[in-house]
Order: structure tokens, then sequence, then C-alpha cells
């Protein structure tokens, strides 16, 4: 394995208090940087304080967002121990983007150590009130100065922190979401599955419409039928109807959330009948008119487990378990938080130690 040097910052900034933490806002001392050049693959792995990274005008990356990212979490845990959640799927998940963006696949383990050792140099920035954690952003860029559209023969690696609270100012109350009619995000064949920049620039229009509209975020349509379910802007998304707990299967266009795989494991480990499968928005629409969707929640690294209580589909607003947060949203919180905190038991083995 290469030897990561580490340079350390000679000033170091001042930490927010933990009540004033909000998210992805203020950024740690230091960052990991990694450089890929043909012929010589991922090389020269290095710390050194945070700053801003030299780019020519012409660096690919800013004209065909040849970019690619992940996210997860250190959490801080009462005996002070810091804690890492399934960091080897996010990097897993890393290649997959990589592979369909033509980037060079990264070595996995190699780069969860490189995170481990980072966050282990910036362990006095993680927070340890509850609900905080510090939020890792490992993204690889392509920095080959020319404007012909090729495949990047020189890239970055870069991994950046931050202290954060909840990622919705609503915390854990439910959000309200607006099913996106006009819109799409992605298509099978297209990059939906992928954590690439293009697909949130690809959101924030209706990302805007709907804040402007008082509704938190977006939930996307399938793109062909514009009908079945796809994710929430930042999250994917589950519906409890009846019995069954539904979320949307993975089919090309949407992104294999961790939490979302971690969710499903929990529930069915609680004996919850759990589908992946096609789920159209009037399904939902006729479950509420019949009194049978009891819940509906989103769930991320960044927003963790987001009930939702309110959907607005075309003229139809649908109130679901009156704006509360519903048992089973709830249950999920409590659990994969304490096994994230470290205050439950971890009987999936998910948990990385720093
Ligand atoms: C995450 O949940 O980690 C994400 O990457 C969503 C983000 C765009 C805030």
């Amino acid at each position: 394995m290469q030897e990561i040097r580490i340079e350390l910052s000679k000033t170091l900034k001042q930490k927010p208090a933990d009540n004033e933490l909000r998210f992805g806002r203020m950024f740690t001392d230091h960052m990991f940087l990694m450089n890929y050049d043909l012929g010589q693959g991922w090389h020269d792995p290095r710390i050194v304080p945070y700053g801003p990274i030299e780019l020519e005008p012409s660096a690919m990356c800013l004209h065909y967002g040849q970019e690619v990212f992940e996210g997860l979490k250190a959490y801080r845990t009462a005996d002070g121990s810091i804690n890492l959640f399934r960091p080897d799927k996010n990097m897993a998940r890393l290649n997959v983007s990589n592979e369909r963006l033509c980037i060079p696949a990264i070595d996995e383990e190699f780069c969860v150590e490189a995170i481990k050792t980072l966050v282990n140099v910036e362990k006095d920035w993680i927070p340890s009130s509850e609900g905080t954690s510090l939020y890792i952003r490992p993204f690889i860029f392509a920095v080959d100065p020319m404007i012909g559209v090729h495949p990047a023969h020189h890239l970055i690696f870069c991994i950046i922190c931050c202290p954060v609270g909840a990622y919705y100012p609503e915390g854990l109350d439910p959000v309200k979401i607006y099913v996106e009619q006009n819109y799409v995000r992605a298509v099978k064949g297209g990059m939906g599955f992928t954590k690439t920049a293009g697909n949130y620039a690809a959101s924030l229009k209706a990302q805007d419409e709907a804040e402007q509209q008082s509704y938190t975020q977006v939930l996307w349509l399938d793109g062909v039928h514009r009908k079945y379910i796809e994710e929430v802007g930042t999250m994917n998304v589950f519906f409890v109807i009846d019995d069954e707990i539904v979320t949307p299967s993975l089919q090309g266009s949407i992104l294999s959330g961790i939490t979302r795989m971690s969710t499903i494991e929990l529930l069915k480990s609680w004996g919850y009948k759990v589908s992946e499968r096609q789920l159209s928005i009037d399904e939902v629409a006729q479950a509420y008119d019949e009194g049978r969707l009891k819940e509906s929640f989103g769930t991320g690294t960044a927003a963790v487990i987001s009930p939702i209580g309110e959907l607005k589909w075309g003229d139809k607003v649908m109130h679901i378990n009156n704006g509360e947060i519903g048992e089973i949203s709830q249950k999920l919180y409590d659990n994969l938080t304490g096994i994230q905190w470290g205050k439950i038991d971890d009987p999936f083995g998910w948990i990385v130690k720093v």
C-alpha cells in the first residue's frame, strides 16, 4: 500500500459550536489529495492544509463535468472513539461511478485507509452533540487542460470534511415534497445510478421551483412514462402501503443508496415485508385515498431517515400520517443512528473504527 505523506497546517481554524452547525458550510483544516496521470496510475497520496486547488481554465472538469463524488460520515461515540459507517460500500460505489464516467478505478481498500487517516488528523473536528457528525466528501475530477471531448488522462482525487448537523432545517420533522412533472432527472442508459455532479445540476431548476412553493425537495418520476417513482433530490424513498414497505427497484436510473441498502437490511431483519419494485405515483395516490398509505420516508447519508409529511402531485396534496413521523421511520432512525453513534450493538458488522 502506498504511504500517505502528511503535511500539517501551521494555522488551525476556529471550530464552530455544535449548535451553530449547518450542512456543508465550513471545512476542516486539511484535505487528502492524490493524482492520476496516464502511465503512472494513482500516485502521490498526501494530506495537506485545506485550501484552493490550482486549475487551468481549460481543465476538462469545468467544461464537460467529468466528476464523481461520494458522501459518508464519521461519528463520535460516547466513549470518544470514532465510527465510520460502511465506508467500503462508498468506495465500491465510487468505482461504479468511475466506470460509467471513464475515470480510472481507485484502490478501494487504500481509499478507505486514506479516509481513516484524514479523519484521524481531523479528529478534533468531529462534533459530539446529538445528531452531529463529520461529513466526508471524496471526489474525483478531470484536470487535463483540453477542451476536446475525451476521457481525461489526468485527474485529482480529493477528500474534504465538514462538521455537520441535520441536512434539512426540519431535522426529524416531516418534510414536504413536490412531485416533479415537468423536469426529468435521469433515464436508463444515462448516469442516474452514479454519483456525479451532472445529476445534481440537472435537479437544480426543479428544486428551485419547488422551494419557491415552500417544498423541501422534489420527488422524481421516471423519464419515459413520467409515472414511476424514482427518488427524491438527495435521498431514496420508501412508502408503507398496508403491510408492505415499498421502494423503487434499482433499474439504472436511480442511486443505489447505502442508507437505502442498510434500511432494507434492517427492515428485513425485523421481519417486515420489503419490496423493491416499480411503484407508480397513481398507486401511491390510490393507497392514500383508500387510507392504506401509512408512512413515507427518505433515506440518505446526509438526510439519514427523513419522514415525509406531505406530497404534492399536481393539484392533489397528500398529508401522510397527519404530518407526523411514523412508527417505522422513528424505529429506523433510532436503530440506524444508534448503530452509527455506537449506542446500540452492530449485529451486521457495519461499523469501521478509525
Ligand atoms: C449524501 O447523502 O451524502 C449526498 O451525497 C447527498 C448530497 C447531495 C447532499
